[in-house]
């Protein structure tokens, strides 16, 4: 959420600036904006609401310098301006700030500062930090002390990066909850927001830690805390491949994405199969059979679409091991106070690795003694490191705001959990190879179901003109019917409601009519009687219903139906999901939505 580049070498930097920005524009992308500097040079400022495309169409070719910031921007304080956008600079126009957090003390903060004399310029938190930058400055004082004693003054999270024409030998970086990155280049140093903005350039990165500042220079780095004690980092290379970050001829990342769930689920499950003894190995969970055993209950917390993701987790961890497991939003589990037990396992789950509400749980559990394991996509991020161990999803990086493969290997991640913590208690072998091979066969099966995208895609465009649609399921198909629903709403914003299909009668039969079609999960499974009832009770009142399920219902049940192939009954969800995420792209591109960007969303929500 929010996305920041910086560039010092011996280069222009404007063209990475805005090339990075372009890359991370799914952080956010109501306003953006780029300062640069040079010696002697003052400082160029270019900030615009909107997309970064128009603010590359405002940038004019004389605007050079060899020390650059940037910034991409998903409203917070005060709504999407010219003036709201960053880099935000001090009364003198010496100093400029991009940041991405929030800055919970700002009015405080704000009312001295203009009590001393400061005039601010926009309604955002970010402004105090530049003007508390200036109130530090002075003769002989470094940028970096002066940002540092900023920085002392501040309640929040950020990452920022801070510019000085009268000091453009250097950069200024800092991290508190919201990412920073550097990239170490040849006589060249970037910073960012994340990796996605800086592959094309270099692969060496090193992570900076919360509380801690980088002055940044072309021929390196110096890392120190925020009481000015220097640390040591060493930087690591990211594997991910460049054209993950293209769409590679695919009209959107969406769908690329959704097309890459095959060798996504290949990669999670690579290497941890175990055929002989019918388990999976899990190396990274840094918990041995014997405290695994000991464990009585799994609570598992994550946001969203990782939510839902969890709640499929918690089933099969409960089928397969039978051990008590649910999954709850972290938003909520961290203001509830809740009952941190020793024999629970806590897992947290986020693609990005950065969603605040998930982070502040992992921290509060492990506050009170709870140990946390993480599945997490994005290698060395702020939840991945907080966590006692866990298991890298390895689905590649997933640009497209709305989560599809990182979803599918979430869920595949927790069935090879699910089937070590059963094999270690008491799933039997035979069980175990049930499992072994059906999940060895989810990536051919997931391509028999991308194989159906074109039929989808017809009846996306026919239901997506409806009034609002219904999903559901039963039981397994309880947390596909949700997560559905939200892929649905969040790209197509078709209102769309998720209920267990049980329930249906208890209340939202009422809405169903033919202007508000049903989705229901339907396989083959000991509740297929049930769910055929249901669906006979939306019929008989004129509701329109699509069924996905493993063989096609009597019409008398259905107006349409996807049929998807059988896995084990455990590993159903994973499956039924797929259609429903080409069916939201293809409603979505239907009503002409922006899919990859969907309005008020953002990725990665560092923010509360
Ligand atoms: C929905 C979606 C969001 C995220 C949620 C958590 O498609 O992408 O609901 O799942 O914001 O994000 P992560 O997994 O990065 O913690």
């Amino acid at each position: 959420m929010c996305g920041i580049v910086a560039y010092i070498g011996p280069k222009d930097a404007t063209p990475f600036l805005l090339e990075g920005l372009q890359r991370l524009e799914y952080r956010g992308y109501d306003s953006a904006g780029v300062a640069v500097t040079g010696k002697g040079a003052g400082l160029k400022v270019r900030k615009t609401k909107g997309r970064v495309a128009d603010l590359a169409a405002a940038v004019p070719a004389r605007f050079k310098g060899a020390t650059g910031i940037g910034h991409t921007r998903w409203a917070t304080h005060g709504e999407p301006s010219d003036a709201n956008a960053h880099p935000h600079l001090d009364n003198a126009g010496r100093f400029a700030v991009v940041h991405n957090g929030i800055i919970e003390n700002a009015d405080q903060l704000r009312q001295k500062l203009v009590a001393d004399g400061a005039v601010f310029g926009s309604e955002t938190d970010t402004e105090v930090l530049v003007h508390l930058i200036a109130a530090h400055s002075g003769e002989g004082v470094e940028l970096e002390e002066a940002v540092r004693a900023a920085l002392a003054l501040v309640v929040g999270t950020y990452g920022i990066a801070v510019l000085d024409a009268e000091q453009p030998d250097r950069l200024v970086v800092a991290r508190n909850g919201s990412p920073i990155v550097l990239g170490l280049g040849e006589k060249e140093m970037f910073a960012a927001s994340d990796v996605s903005a800086l592959v094309r350039y270099t692969r060496q990165v090193v992570h900076l830690e919360d509380g801690e500042l980088a002055v940044v220079r072309a021929d390196g780095f110096r890392t120190f805390t925020e009481d000015a004690r220097p640390t040591t980092r060493q930087p690591s290379t990211v594997d991910w491949e460049i054209d993950s970050y293209d769409t590679a001829g695919h009209a959107h990342f969406l769908i690329k994405e959704i097309h890459e769930q095959p060798a996504a689920v290949e990669r999670t499950l690579s290497g941890r199969l175990d055929e002989r003894f019918a388990t999976a190995h899990l190396g990274g969970l840094n918990m041995d059979a014997r405290e695994l055993r000991d464990i009585r209950r799994v609570k598992i917390i994550g946001c969203g679409s990782a939510y839902y993701a969890g709640q499929m987790g918690a089933q099969l961890i409960e089928e397969l091991a039978r051990i008590p497991a649910d999954s709850e939003p972290a938003s909520e589990f961290r203001y509830r106070n809740p009952v941190i037990e020793r024999d629970t396992l806590y897992i947290a789950v986020s693609q990005s690795g950065e969603t605040y509400d998930t982070l502040a749980a992992v921290q509060e559990v492990k506050r009170k003694g709870g140990r946390v394991l993480g599945v997490v996509n994005t290698v060395g991020s702020a939840i991945a490191r907080a966590c006692d161990g866990g298991i890298y999803l390895h689905a590649g990086p997933e640009i497209s705001v709305a989560s599809t493969k990182a979803f599918t290997s979430t869920v595949v991640a927790f069935a090879l959990l699910a089937l070590h913590f059963g094999r270690i208690n008491d799933l039997s072998p035979a069980d175990g190879r049930r499992i072994v091979e059906a999940l060895k066969a989810l990536p051919g099966q997931i391509r028999e179901v991308l194989e159906q995208e074109e039929r989808i895609a017809e009846l996306a465009a026919e239901y997506a003109h409806c009034e609002g649609m219904m999903f559901i399921g039963r039981v397994r198909g309880y947390p596909v019917a949700r997560e559905g629903a939200q892929k649905l709403k969040e790209i197509s914003y078709v209102h769309a409601e998720a209920y267990p299909a049980s329930e249906l009668k208890h209340g939202p039969l009422a809405l169903i009519s033919p202007e508000l079609p049903t989705v229901a999960l339907v396989p083959d499974d000991e509740l297929l009687d049930k769910n055929l009832t249901t669906l006979g009770e939306i019929r008989a009142r004129a509701g329109r219903v699509l069924a996905v399920a493993h063989t096609a219902p009597d019409p008398k049940f259905a107006n349409h139906t996807l049929l998807v192939p059988r896995s084990e009954p455990e590993l159903d969800p994973l499956l039924l999901n797929v259609p429903l995420q080409l069916f939201a792209y293809h409603a979505a591109v239907a009503l002409e939505r922006d899919v990859d960007k969907p309005r008020n969303l953002a990725k990665s929500v560092t923010v509360e």
